[in-house]
C-alpha cells in the first residue's frame, strides 16, 4: 500500500496531486484547441439525440451530483438548453415527468451506485436517451446507458472523491462546448478561448496546488471549529456545496455550502467570531456581489478564509486567509477553486487525526440502497 502511495501519506492526497495529470488525461485526443475541434466519439456518433434534446436531466449522487451543478451551469450558458440536476436517489422514486427527446447524462465515479443505476433504468423504460460519464471502464453504469464518455481520472482510492469530480467537470464542459458549436450557440471566438482556457487548466490547477502550504497554516487554525460555512455563487456556488462536503466527510466539522446571497436567508444567523466562513471569491462575473457579501459576514465578525483570483486586492482587505489561485474564464473556474478546498479539508483531517482515506460509515460506492 505505501508504494501504491507513492510517497505521499494518504490516497487522497496523491489523488488530489494527480489532477494535473488526470484532467490531460481527461481532454488528450478529444480536445484539439489549436485546431478548434473537441471530437468525442459518444457524443459525435449520438449528436442529432443531443441536438433534439429540449431538455437535459442529469442525474447523480454525492460529489457526481456536484458536478451535475456545475454542469447545469455550463451547459445552460453555452447551449442554452434547460438542464435539470437531481439526486438520482430523489429521481427515481418520485414519479419524474420523463419524455422520450430528453437526453439523461448520468455521472458517476465508480460507475457502481444504486440509486444512480436504477434512475438510469427507470429513464431508460421511458425511452429517454441516456449518456454515462464514469470513471472506472466496463462498470454496471457504462454498460448500462446508451452512450458515454469515460473520465479516464485512473483509479480512485479514497473515499472522498477529489480527482474524479474535477475530471467530470472537464468532460462535461468539453460535451456542452461541442454541443454549443454544433447548435450555434457560441460565438466562434469563446469557443476557442473557452478550448484554449481548458488546454492551460492543467497548469493551472498545478498552482493552484502550491497553496497547500497556505491551506496546511489555515488549517491549523480552524481545526477545532465545531461548525464552517462554505459560500460561492455562479459556476463557484457547487464548488461553495463540494467544499462543505469534503470537510464534513473526512473531518466530521459539520459544514454547510451555500449560495452566496442566500446566506441572508438563514444562515447568516449563525455567524459570529467563532465561526470560519470559506468564500470563493473570484474575479468574475458579480464580484461586486460577493465583496458585499464578504462586508456582511465581516460585520457579524465572521471569520473570512477567501479564495480569491491572482492579484485581487479588494477582498484581500477585508478576509482575515486569502488563498490566491490563477485567473481563468468563468466556466471553467470550478477547476481551480476546488483545489484548495480539497486541501483545507485534507490537513483539517490529519490535523484531527481522522482516518482521511476510509472515513467513518463512509462508503467508496454504495451499491445498496
Ligand atoms: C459515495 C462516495 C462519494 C461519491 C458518491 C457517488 O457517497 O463516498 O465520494 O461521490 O458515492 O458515487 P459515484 O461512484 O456514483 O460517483
Amino acid at each position: 500500500e505505501q508504494i501504491e502511495k507513492d510517497g505521499y501519506d494518504h490516497f487522497m492526497l496523491k489523488e488530489i496531486y494527480q489532477q494535473p495529470e488526470a484532467i490531460k488525461d481527461t481532454y488528450r485526443g478529444r480536445l484539439h484547441a489549436n485546431e478548434g475541434l473537441i471530437r468525442m466519439a459518444g457524443v459525435e456518433d449520438n449528436l442529432q439525440r443531443f441536438l433534439n434534446a429540449d431538455r437535459i436531466l442529469i442525474v447523480a449522487c454525492g460529489t457526481s451530483w456536484h458536478a451535475g451543478l456545475v454542469a447545469e451551469y455550463i451547459f445552460e450558458e453555452f447551449t442554452r438548453v434547460p438542464v435539470e440536476v437531481e439526486y438520482a436517489s430523489e429521481f427515481r422514486y418520485r414519479n419524474p415527468v420523463i419524455r422520450e427527446n430528453d437526453v439523461v447524462i448520468a455521472i458517476s465515479q465508480s460507475g457502481e451506485t444504486a440509486d444512480t443505476l436504477a434512475a438510469i433504468k427507470l429513464a431508460k423504460d421511458h425511452g429517454a436517451f441516456v449518456f454515462g460519464v464514469c470513471n472506472v471502464v466496463g462498470s454496471s453504469i457504462s454498460r448500462e446507458t446508451h452512450a458515454g464518455a469515460y473520465t479516464h481520472a485512473g483509479p480512485e482510492i479514497g473515499v472522498a472523491s477529489t480527482k474524479a469530480f474535477t475530471t467530470q467537470i472537464t468532460v462535461l464542459a468539453l460535451i456542452a462546448l461541442r454541443l454549443a458549436q454544433a447548435k450555434g450557440t457560441v460565438t466562434n471566438s469563446d469557443f476557442h478561448r473557452h478550448l484554449q482556457e481548458l488546454e492551460l487548466i492543467p497548469e493551472k490547477v498545478e498552482k493552484a496546488l502550491e497553496t497547500n502550504d497556505v491551506a496546511e497554516t489555515i488549517a491549523g487554525i480552524y481545526k477545532d471549529a465545531p461548525n464552517c460555512l462554505y459560500l460561492g455563487r455562479g459556476f463557484n456556488f457547487p464548488v461553495a456545496l463540494e467544499g462543505a462536503l469534503k470537510l464534513k466527510e473526512i473531518s466530521y466539522i459539520h459544514a454547510e455550502g451555500y449560495p452566496a446571497a442566500e446566506m441572508k436567508h438563514g444562515p447568516i444567523a449563525l455567524i459570529d467570531e467563532q465561526m470560519p466562513v470559506v468564500v470563493i471569491a473570484q474575479k468574475q462575473e458579480h464580484y461586486d456581489k460577493i465583496v458585499s457579501n464578504i462586508q456582511e459576514i465581516k460585520s457579524r465578525s465572521g471569520k473570512i478564509i477567501a479564495v480569491v483570483t491572482k492579484g485581487d486586492t479588494q477582498v484581500r482587505e477585508l478576509a482575515d486567509h486569502v488563498i490566491e489561485i490563477p485567473k481563468t474564464v468563468d466556466a471553467l473556474s470550478p477547476l481551480l477553486t476546488t483545489i484548495p478546498l480539497q486541501l483545507l479539508s485534507y490537513h483539517i483531517a490529519v490535523m484531527r487525526g481522522c482516518n482521511v482515506d476510509q472515513p467513518r460509515n463512509l462508503a467508496k460506492s454504495v451499491t445498496v440502497e
